[in-house]
């Protein structure tokens, strides 16, 4: 097990190609010297993306929070906009970056998603939209949400921050919803560096998301709408084409670490593994374990005694968004009206995943949470 002296295991690390590989790439640019503006990397990525993910469009940004903010703007939405307390920050201030009320909804406990039986509730005549988290890459239920939004017209932006490469029966979860946003943060399964990317279904709404990425310039003498600069550089693009390459390798061997973590813990008493049950489709891209009342020691101990060896997990989401100051006072924010994730911030630790973890770490990590008397 690690001792002081030993490098600290973090609950995540990026996947690096090889760095020869990503000099051609960088002589390419070097050579174009184009640099940013929907350059060739750019337009080689989008092309490959949505090849490999499977979905009509994607649109690139420069981060995920800047492609869920024009998203919401894409699709005019205003007013309130039902979401879920648990999950990243970024989620809820997309909302108030655009002056948009969220309305908090409580998560279902198996899932971990936006809890469908509890929208209708939540509705209001300013309800303009619904925007669900596909937490740790698990589906959410896609068909209960759409099937409210048919209800009462509503639309849906799925933050699918999460979800890259996660498929249901159908083809990818991407397809869901009005638009899903991806990050492509350094801590996300795809990477490049920072990154992100709106996935739509027809050709006038990207065309709309690549205007208002781009600052609302639609031509050298026309400006249509107050847009952002949310472009991604030709460096970024050029590494997401790298990775690429290497990400059903890293992702099958997420599976495998994921399919190791659940075997080593399944049977021990207090700790349920997320990702292990039934019907679960994701990909990995966190382990999230809930510490029960038959653990012999409580979340945060079992969290500091695991740093303390040098396991560096982290307490995805916790505290909730609304715990925040600027969240407390929103509908919907109080803790009497979200008892499940309540609950699930307080018992929730995620296990370090990515895809060079060994099996020595994973088992030394498992066999410290078994060890626990
Ligand atoms: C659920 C969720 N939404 C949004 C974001 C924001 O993405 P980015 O960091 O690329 O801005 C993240 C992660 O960072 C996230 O985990």
């Amino acid at each position: 097990m690690k001792s002081p002296g030993h490098t600290p295991i973090y609950v995540t690390q990026p996947y690096m190609p090889p760095l020869e590989d990503f000099i051609p790439y960088l002589e390419k640019i070097w050579d174009s010297r184009r640099l940013t503006n929907h350059g060739p990397m750019h337009e080689h990525l989008e092309e490959a993306l949505a090849e490999y993910l499977g979905v009509e469009h994607i649109a690139l940004f420069s981060n995920g929070t800047l492609a869920l903010v024009t998203a919401l703007q894409a699709l005019r939405i205003t007013g309130e906009v039902i979401t879920t307390p648990y999950s990243f920050i970024a989620t809820a201030h997309s909302l108030r970056w655009n002056g948009i009320e969220p309305v908090f909804v409580d998560i279902d406990p198996l899932t971990l998603n936006l809890d469908p039986t509890k929208i209708e509730a939540a509705i209001t005549p300013k309800t303009t939209a619904i925007l669900p988290v596909h937490c740790y890459g698990n589906p959410c239920n896609v068909e209960a949400v759409q099937k409210i939004a048919d209800t009462y017209n509503l639309k849906v932006i799925y933050d699918a921050a999460h979800a890259f490469g996660v498929r249901d029966a159908g083809g990818s979860i991407l397809r869901h919803g009005d638009l899903s946003v991806l990050s492509f943060h350094a801590t996300k399964v795809f990477t490049t560096f920072e990154g992100g990317a709106i996935v739509c279904p027809d050709k006038k709404t990207k065309a709309r998301i690549d205007n208002l990425k781009n600052f609302g310039i639609v031509d050298e003498t026309t400006v249509v709408a107050p847009g952002i600069n949310g472009k991604m550089a030709e460096v970024n693009a050029a590494f997401g084409l790298l990775q690429l390459k290497h990400i059903d390798k890293a992702l099958a061997r997420r599976r495998e670490i994921g399919a190791k973590y659940g075997e080593l813990l399944k049977d021990v008493p207090g700790i349920e593994c997320v990702q292990q049950r039934e019907g679960n489709g994701t990909n990995f891209s966190y382990y999230p374990i809930l510490v029960g009342q038959d653990y012999p020691l409580s979340r945060d101990a079992l969290f500091e005694r695991l740093r303390e060896k040098g396991i560096h997990g982290r307490r995805y989401f916790y505290p909730l968004i609304t715990e925040f100051p600027m969240y407390r006072g929103m509908p919907g924010a109080s803790r009497s009206n979200l008892p499940v994730a309540t609950k699930v911030a307080t018992d929730v630790i995620c296990l370090p995943i990515y895809p060079n973890l060994t099996d020595d770490e994973v088992e030394n990590i498992a066999a410290l949470i078994r060890g626990i008397q």
